[in-house]
């Protein structure tokens, strides 16, 4: 796996990358995820969550005027696998490395738990991403919302 040397060089100024704390920065987080992902489709913000949020790990990228950036949430599959979900970063910050910060800070924790791999689904726009982070391409999978094709990406760690 690639070391997060890097990416902590090009960390912008200002920002911490951590699970949420505050009930306002809940709130947050839930807002940005649904706002980026799933405004396009629905109204409900529950639409942006699932069953499992609870036992979830949750990561937000804010700034020193307490501005969520971006999140990443990740949950455990079983003992060897993890899952990344709902990844999201506002659309004026994006290319500053804040996706990049939020996806190691992921896979350190899956490191952490002793995962050995670590899947997700992604949206054809993010598959580069994916790609320069060490993720493999496998195949297609589901289409959200009848129109949003996903991938089914891999990192062995
Ligand atoms: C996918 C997403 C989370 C990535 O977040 P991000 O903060 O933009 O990611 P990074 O800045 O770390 O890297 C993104 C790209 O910017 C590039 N980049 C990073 N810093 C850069 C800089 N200083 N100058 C130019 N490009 C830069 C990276 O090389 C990468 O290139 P790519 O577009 O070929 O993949 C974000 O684009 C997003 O929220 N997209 C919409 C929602 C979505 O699709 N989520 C994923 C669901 S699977």
């Amino acid at each position: 796996m690639k070391s997060t040397h890097q990416s902590l060089q090009n960390k912008p100024t200002n920002l911490e990358v951590r699970p949420p704390k505050t009930k306002k920065e809940w709130n947050d987080y839930y807002y940005l995820r649904w706002k980026v992902l799933r405004s396009n489709f629905s109204d409900n913000i529950v639409s942006a969550k699932d069953e499992i949020e609870d036992e979830s790990f949750h990561i937000i990228a804010i700034n020193t005027n307490l501005k969520i950036l971006g999140v990443g949430r990740i949950h455990e599959l079983d003992k060897e696998t993890s899952q990344i979900r709902y990844m999201a970063v506002e659309q004026e910050s994006r290319n500053n490395n804040i996706g990049t910060l939020i996806l190691k800070s992921l896979i350190s924790h899956a490191i952490e738990k002793k995962n050995k791999q670590i899947i997700l689904h992604a949206r054809d726009n993010a598959i580069n991403f994916y790609l320069k982070n060490g993720f493999k391409l496998r195949q297609k999978t589901h289409i959200l919302f009848g129109e949003v094709q996903h991938y089914l990406m891999k990192i062995t760690l």
